[in-house]
């Protein structure tokens, strides 16, 4: 069958594992999308890298609306970050009729309703499992798995830098800015570490899977946030005697009169399963009216982890339009429902 053509906009990290994965996986991920996903084109800051990592069969540019005008692709994959260029070219991408898979957290909850908007208007999806919890298969549970419950609420560590650092600080007794340093020589803060450690970035992820658990638009601004930078190792010490892990905790629930949305620092009772998860590593909680509490785990970021999540979205949509348009579940393009007017 004739292959579905991707522009990968960003070669960095997230975008040589994809196209790592894309050549590694090719045939089965072709078996289970029904035809092979290929890359036609690549735009990087690095050409040299991108021709490296994507092979001398790839047009490698620098310029990512080249990818967004390019006639044969039917895929924008955009991996650039931030939310300036990041967001002009998912909106190109979306005028030109091209679906677009994306990791950026940032983009979809401070943008999403605008995409979205846009994309439905278009007929095109927009799909982001990889924006939130990497790895971890979160949104597809959230919109699938789960999908015949009331969700009632959503807990969970969500960035793996914080998590890390409050590890570290317990099982070595390490300062705050000693472990921060750790993690930015590992690699796993984003460029401007705030983010993480402030709770942005949880709340991002926050705002994203609350969206979708509850059928509300996208509110990040409403977010209440609460980050670890004020936290010494004598507070995890002192938690810790009485019994206590303390992790930065994304919530979001139902509450009489909105939807709550909360990222902190919490304390919880170590013989939690979610107080153990330490390290980098991230974990969700999610609590339905039929099934109960569920709990996902798994890496939170990394190279190949986020390209599972981001071929994931890119054999969904490969699926989706493949399929009759007359009876595309329209699942991928944001589907706020009857509660979107609760205040959070
Ligand atoms: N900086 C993020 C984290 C990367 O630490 O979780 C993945 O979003």
């Amino acid at each position: 069958m004739k292959a579905i053509h991707v522009g990968l906009c960003g070669v960095g990290t997230v975008g040589g594992g994809t196209a790592a994965v894309l050549k590694r996986n090719a045939e089965e991920i072709a078996r289970r999308a029904g035809r092979p996903i290929v890359i036609k084109i690549a735009a990087s800051r690095d050409l040299e890298r991108a021709r490296t990592v994507c092979g001398p069969d790839i047009e490698v540019v620098a310029d990512v609306m080249t990818v967004a005008d390019h006639p044969d692709v039917d895929i924008v994959v955009e991996l650039i970050g931030g939310t300036t260029i990041a967001k002009d070219l998912v909106l190109r991408a979306i005028e030109n009729g091209k679906h677009v898979v994306t990791a950026n957290k940032k983009l979809i909850a401070e943008y999403g309703n605008e995409i979205f908007a846009r994309a439905q208007e278009k007929g095109v999806m927009v799909s982001f499992e990889a924006a939130v919890a990497g790895g971890i298969p979160v949104i597809k549970a959230l919109r699938e798995g789960l999908t015949a419950n009331r969700i009632e609420w959503i807990a969970g560590i969500i960035n793996g830098t914080s998590n890390f650092i409050l590890t570290e600080m317990r099982d070595k007794g390490m300062s705050f800015a000693a472990a921060l340093a750790d993690a930015q020589r590992l690699g796993y803060a984003e460029a401007d570490p705030t983010f993480d450690i402030e709770g942005h970035d949880a709340a991002h992820k926050l705002t994203i899977m609350s969206a979708i658990a509850f059928g509300i638009p996208v509110q990040f601004e409403k977010a209440y946030l609460e980050g670890i930078s004020k936290l010494d190792a004598l507070d995890i010490k002192y938690a810790s005697e009485l019994g206590y892990r303390i992790k930065l905790l994304g919530v979001t629930r139902r509450r009489e009169n909105g939807i709550e949305l909360r990222v902190a620092p919490t304390l919880i009772p170590h013989k939690r399963l979610i107080a153990n998860v330490d390290g980098v590593m991230n974990a969700v909680l999610v609590k339905g009216d039929a099934v109960g509490a569920t709990l996902y785990y798994g890496p939170g970021a990394g190279a190949e982890p986020t390209a599972s999540a981001v071929i994931a979205d890119l054999v969904d949509v490969t699926r989706l339009a493949t399929a009759d348009p007359e009876n595309r579940v329209p699942h991928l393009a944001f589907q706020p429902s009857a509660i979107a007017n609760l205040p959070i």
